[in-house]
Parts: C-alpha cells; structure tokens; sequence
C-alpha cells in the first residue's frame, strides 16, 4: 500500500479559533475540506516520523467519517503508530492523558465542544502537542497560513479501519491500537483523590445528580461514580452517548440544565447535581439551593485543593482567563502564590502548567483543571468537589458562604449575544476600542470611576510571547469591571460576550440576587457599547 498524493485547492476560512477549527457539518462536508486542515497541521509539525498521534473524539456527528480519513492521512504521512480510543471515542481531558502517559508526539482532537451536533450541527478538529494541550499560537498561526496554500495532501486507500475491537492492527506501514477509552482516564483519577472518603460519602446516603448530557462523559461517570465509587445506578443521566446528544446542546449551564437546577432547589431533591460537556472539559456544579459560578469554583477548589491526596503538598499557583471573576486572584494572595491572567482560551495554561508555575487554572465558561493534564477537566472539577465535600462535611452552600466570609463574594455574570451580525459586531468593537483613551478618570452612576480602560494583551512570561487584541477591559476604582470580547468558537455571524463583575467585601452583603446587584454595571456597559441599538436585540440570548 503505497501512499498517494492527491491535489488539491486551498479553503479561505481554515482559520483555527478559540479551540481549533470549528464549522459546521455541512461546511467540514465539502471535498477535501478535512483533508486540506490536517494535512496542514502536519505540514506545520517536524520530527514527528516513526512517532505516535493520539486521535479520538467526543463521538459527535461526522466523527466516524473523519476519524477515517485522519488515521489514512496520519499514515500516509509518516507516522509509526495511532492511538485512538474504541468507537473513536475519547473525552478531551482523556485525550490529553493518553498524549501524555504514552508519551505521544501529537493528538487530533475531533470535538466542537459545547455546540450542537448532527448533520446540521458543528464538527471541529484540533491539534494538541506533545504536553497534551492544545496547539500554541505560534503552531495554529503556521497552520492557518498553510491552509491557505495548499496544493495536495496524502493519504492510503484503505477499507476503513475497525476501530470497535480492541487491540492492535496496521495501515499501510503504521500500527493502529484501539485502546479503552475509560481505563487510563479513571487510573489517573485514582491517584488524584481519596476514593474511599468518596465511597463513605455515598454509602452514608449523600445523594448526588450526574447529567452527562447525552455526550462523551456517559462512560467516563458511569464507570467512576456509579462504578469504582458506589453512587446508585440512576446517580448518572443522559449517560449514553449520542452522535446529535439527543437533539440537545451539551452546554452545562444553567440554560441547558434548567431542570436539574430546578431540581437542586426543592427539599426533596438531591445533595449535588453536576454536568459536563459534550467533550468532557467542562463542568456545572450545583448544591442544594447553591448554584455555584465557574469563577467562585475555580477559588474555591484552588482553596481546598489541599484536602484531596493529588494536591496535598499544596499548589504552586492559579491561572485564570482574563474575564474570569478575580475570585480566585484572593485565594492565591492568601496562600502567597502566583497569580496569572491569561487570554480566553485553555493553550494559554500550558506554559505556566509545563514551567510548574501553576497548578491550578480555569475559565469562567465552566473550565477548571489541574497540572494532571493539559486540558480542562469537567469529570476532574465534579470528583474534586466531592473530595472537598467528603472531608468537610459541609454541604455546598456553607461551603460558599464561609468563602464569601473569608475572602469577600465577588458577584459576576456574563451576557452573551449570539449570531449577531460579523459587521455590526466588529464596528460596535471598534468604536469601544477608540473611546478607551477617554474613559480613565470618568465617573459613572454616581460613584463608579474608571481606573483603567484598555484592550488586554498578554505577556507570556514563559516562552515571552505577546498576544494583543484579547478583550476590552473597562476596571473600576472599586474593583468592579466590565469586560467586552467577540467569541472566537462561534461558527455563525458573531458572538458578542459581555462580562461583568463587582466585589463585594468579606463583611459586605452577599445575598444579593446577581443580576440586580450587577445592574449599574449592565448599565454602564450599555452606555459605552450601544450593544441593544446596534443589535436590535432587547436582552442577551445566554446569560450565565
Ligand atoms: C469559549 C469560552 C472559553 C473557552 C472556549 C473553549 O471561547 O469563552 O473560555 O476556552 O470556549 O471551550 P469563546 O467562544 O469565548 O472564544
Ligand atoms: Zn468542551
């Protein structure tokens, strides 16, 4: 079987986002346009004959078509072995454990996340390295400039590859081992937490609620909870997988899981209720009458990380994506840590996790994770949680509230715009980015005054890399902020983010309802941005 070379004519619109290559089914369908991106992220990758790829995906639609032509252009293209995930299945933070327990050159990650799938849904292909996280700036840029030029790319022609039984068998001059996605995955966690502890918590009736929404984490949860820690059988829901998640949108928020939060606040409903994502990075968690925020999470995980055997030795530092409430930013004070904000996005994360100057990172979109991968991890944030409740004692909401005691409550939202026009979203961006130089020194609602307006730009204080146009940042004497971005994983018109925070003291009120308290703050940002005149939209299609 010799490798051939097909040619080919370059697509205009492969440029990677946010989180790889995300299009719709429809547009990843055209002819060779699978082809042409991955031949192009090999052409942007050297030394990597001989060596292993990981591939697998969260099993949405279109994933068994391109996981074929992946494995064909892997081996026509030099590669000794793949490694991929049965059913060519394999959750993201999976995905990046096994680049990194074997020692992989590589991995294609075939996922969109949180959007829809099915046939009119998306489809995404990314590229992790050798850490397991995904590309960097410096290699996503070199592949979207390759797109763009491409002439031809290789493949074998082959029946398609069985990837349902385990074992291993060859393509061409390659070796292909199917491995089980699960295994690998629930050994790590094993050596992250107190299983035992966890084990008590359920046989001592702690009741809990698993939506795993009808995407990649259903054997992950069904495997570790209701397996390897005891939970009752029905302790996981929507645990099968599907190619289309059943026609829902796997997005843990309090959107998409509307009726487990409702659920979570009557008496007769469970402990715990959490959720992950259609790749499995993300996560939801909700106490009994407690829904707890992303960015409140991600403080008070780093804060009890400790009391699980993973992070006993402490932490090194956090990491948060700049619109990420500065919940977190207290935490590491307190500890005498390193603190970082980085751009939107979990490549970002990778320098600070490889140099051991942090330990734990997360988003306020729902990511949290550890140094254990490179990825964020929604299964990972659920058993940590469990961990910490397990050796507290307390139920979530006491939990928050002694936070908030402790470290001040910093209520926070996010408003989301979806599909609004590219054009009136790039020119309402615009014309905020020219009004910055003016703002400093303004007050606003009678006591808000601007301490700095700006668009954010990262230094990379690892590799010394700069990233410019990340967000713009509007921050208050009082430590309030607003924060307006555009989306860079949407596949439709525009999404327009706006971001709001205001902290509140350890002694102030912290049982406000968020909405109203950020009201000055939604105000304000109305103001500068003409968000409802320009959009014609009269209220945010998300807000979480
Ligand atoms: C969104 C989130 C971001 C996350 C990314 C991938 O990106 O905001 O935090 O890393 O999805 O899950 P965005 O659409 O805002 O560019
Ligand atoms: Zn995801």
């Amino acid at each position: 079987m010799t490798p051939k070379t097909i040619e080919t004519t370059p697509y205009a619109d492969q440029k990677p986002g946010t989180s790889g290559l995300r299009k719709r089914v429809t547009v990843y369908s055209q002819p060779n346009y699978v082809e042409n991106y991955i031949q192009a992220i090999f052409d942007s990758l050297e030394g990597f004959a001989g060596k292993t790829l990981v591939i697998g995906g969260d099993g949405r639609f279109y994933n068994d078509v391109a996981i074929q032509k992946a494995i064909r252009i892997a081996a026509a293209n030099g590669f000794g072995k793949v490694l991929v995930g049965q059913g060519g299945i394999l959750s993201t933070p999976a995905a990046s454990h096994v680049i990194r327990h074997y020692k992989a050159f590589g991995g294609l990650v075939l996922s969109a996340s949180h959007n829809p799938g099915g046939p009119e849904g998306d489809f995404g292909i990314k590229y992790n390295i050798g850490n397991g996280g995904p590309a960097p700036e410096k290699i996503t840029d070199a592949v979207f400039a390759r797109t763009k030029v491409i002439t031809s790319y290789k493949t074998l022609e082959t029946d398609d590859i069985d990837l349902d039984a385990i074992g291993t068998q060859r393509v061409g001059d390659m070796v292909v081992e199917v491995i089980d996605p699960v295994a690998d995955y629930a050994d790590l966690m094993q050596t992250l937490f107190d299983f035992d502890a966890i084990r008590g918590l359920f046989a001592g009736g702690f009741r809990m609620t698993f939506d795993a929404m009808n995407a990649v984490t259903g054997p992950f949860a069904h495997a570790i909870i209701e397996g390897l820690l005891g939970a009752p059988k029905g302790t996981v829901v929507n645990g099968t997988p599907s190619p289309t998640f059943n026609d829902g949108h796997p997005d843990p928020n309090l959107v998409y899981c509307k009726d487990m939060h409702d659920l979570l606040m009557t008496p007769e409903g469970p402990d715990f209720g959490a959720a992950s994502d259609g790749d499995g990075d993300r996560n939801l968690i909700i106490g009994k009458n407690r829904f707890v925020t992303p960015s409140d999470s991600l403080a008070l995980l780093a804060a009890n990380a400790h009391l699980a055997p993973g992070y006993k030795a402490g932490i090194a530092g956090i990491a948060r994506s700049m619109p990420t409430s500065a919940a977190a930013d207290r935490v590491a004070e307190k500890l005498g840590i390193e603190m970082h904000e980085t751009p939107t996005g979990w490549k970002f994360f990778g320098n600070l996790l490889d140099a051991g100057r942090v330990t734990i990172c997360g988003e306020e979109s729902a990511g949290t994770g550890s140094n254990h991968v490179r990825e964020k991890d929604g299964l990972w944030a659920v058993l940590l949680w469990l961990n910490i409740l397990a050796v507290r004692k307390q139920s979530v909401d006491e939990i928050v509230r002694e936070h908030w005691k402790t470290y001040g409550r910093n209520y926070y939202t996010r408003h989301d715009y979806e599909e609004v026009d590219a054009g009136i979203a790039n020119t309402l961006m615009q014309e905020l980015r020219a009004k910055l130089p003016s703002l400093p020194g303004k007050v606003f609602e009678d006591d808000l005054q601007v301490a700095y307006a700006d668009d954010f730009t990262y230094h990379d204080p690892v590799d010394g890399s700069t990233s410019s146009m990340q967000g713009v940042r509007i921050g208050f004497a009082d430590g309030s902020r607003i924060v307006l971005r555009l989306s860079g994983t949407g596949t439709v018109g525009a999404t327009l983010r706006v971001y709001l925070e205001r902290y509140e003291a350890a002694d102030g009120r912290h049982d406000l309802d968020t909405q109203l308290a950020l009201e000055p703050l939604i105000g304000i940002a109305e103001q500068l941005a003409g968000i409802k005149a320009r959009t014609g939209r009269t209220e945010p299609s998300v807000i979480t």
